[in-house]
């Protein structure tokens, strides 16, 4: 089966909360934080949110997200301005209210105690990533390979600084402002070849994360990858986000992933 773990969707909420802070970084790279969010609002490292980004019929279309952390009653989402409706809700002001679907999709396996996971995410698809490291059960292990253009794109990581876990940053930058200068995949490829993974996670842009796919064939690594695919209604229903499979399976990106077996995706497709 192409998905990892069956969806959520029945935990899905529909809910009204209020930004509580909008912290800008560079490139149009923003944390958004709502709060006022169901009792007991919980996710799975994968899942997202999926927002309504206006109260007028444009755009129709709400936009996903990925959950990037929930603490203290505070849901983070780390948010690149690239069009109409991300540019929305980054001119949304403190205390507006923003209609929200979700938790909704699949998720990440959680690591284990002993386990090692590579990681390796791209721009916003650290956000997912930086959640897997957040839930990691106590003594778990990996190496997340952390990839931006430029170091003012680089957020603050002292909450996911856990020190019951053995978790260990590694920056790529495109111009060298910070760490390795090249692709995060540069480092991840070296990583690969030095240390014992149990699994690889990866999220961002397609050929990234199908340098990563390259990179777990070769170490003959099982792989999870979470498919940015575009979306329309969230819940299966309106097909708008299917692809099809390596075996042939037409793939519901909102339920059966975003989070999917890297095996079952098609990389070379267009
Ligand atoms: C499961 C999932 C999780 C996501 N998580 C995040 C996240 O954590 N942070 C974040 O900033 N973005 C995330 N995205 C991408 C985000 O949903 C899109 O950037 C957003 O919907 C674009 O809306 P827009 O109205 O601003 O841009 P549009 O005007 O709709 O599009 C602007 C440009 O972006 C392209 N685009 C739109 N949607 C996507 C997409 N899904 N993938 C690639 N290109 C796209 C369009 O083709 C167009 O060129 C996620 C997408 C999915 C499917
Ligand atoms: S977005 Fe409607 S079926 Fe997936």
């Amino acid at each position: 089966m192409p998905h990892l773990h069956h969806s959520c969707q029945e935990q899905a909420a529909l809910f009204q909360p209020v930004i509580a802070d909008i912290q800008d970084y560079s490139r149009g790279l923003f944390l958004l934080a709502l709060e006022d969010l169901p009792e007991g609002f919980s996710f799975k490292a994968g899942q997202f949110v999926h927002i309504r980004v206006s109260s007028s019929d444009h755009p129709l279309l709400r936009r996903p997200i990925s959950i990037q952390r929930v603490h203290q009653g505070r849901l983070e989402l780390l948010i690149r301005e690239v069009g109409v409706g991300t540019q929305l809700l980054h001119l949304s002001k403190p205390g507006d209210r923003l209609d929200v679907l979700g938790p909704l999709g699949t998720a990440f396996s959680p690591i284990q105690p002993g386990e090692r996971v590579l990681m390796a995410g791209g721009g916003v698809g650290v956000a997912p990533l930086l959640a897997v490291i957040d839930q990691a059960a106590v003594g778990a292990a990996g190496d997340l390979c952390y990839g931006v253009s430029t170091a003012s794109e680089i957020q603050e990581l002292d909450p996911f600084q856990r020190k019951d876990c053995f978790f260990t940053f590694h920056f790529s930058t495109d111009d060298g402002s910070r760490g390795h200068q090249g692709f995060c995949t540069d480092v991840a490829r070296m990583l690969a070849g030095k240390q014992v993974y149990n699994r690889i996670y990866t999220c961002g842009p397609w050929i990234m994360m199908q340098k990563v796919f390259e990179i777990a064939c070769e170490a003959g690594l099982p792989v999870e990858a979470s498919l940015e695919v575009q979306m329309g209604c969230g819940l299966g229903a309106c097909l708008g986000c299917v692809y099809q499979s390596t075996d042939g399976e037409f793939i519901r990106s909102c339920i059966d992933g975003p989070v999917v077996d890297g095996y079952t995706v098609e990389w070379e497709r267009a």
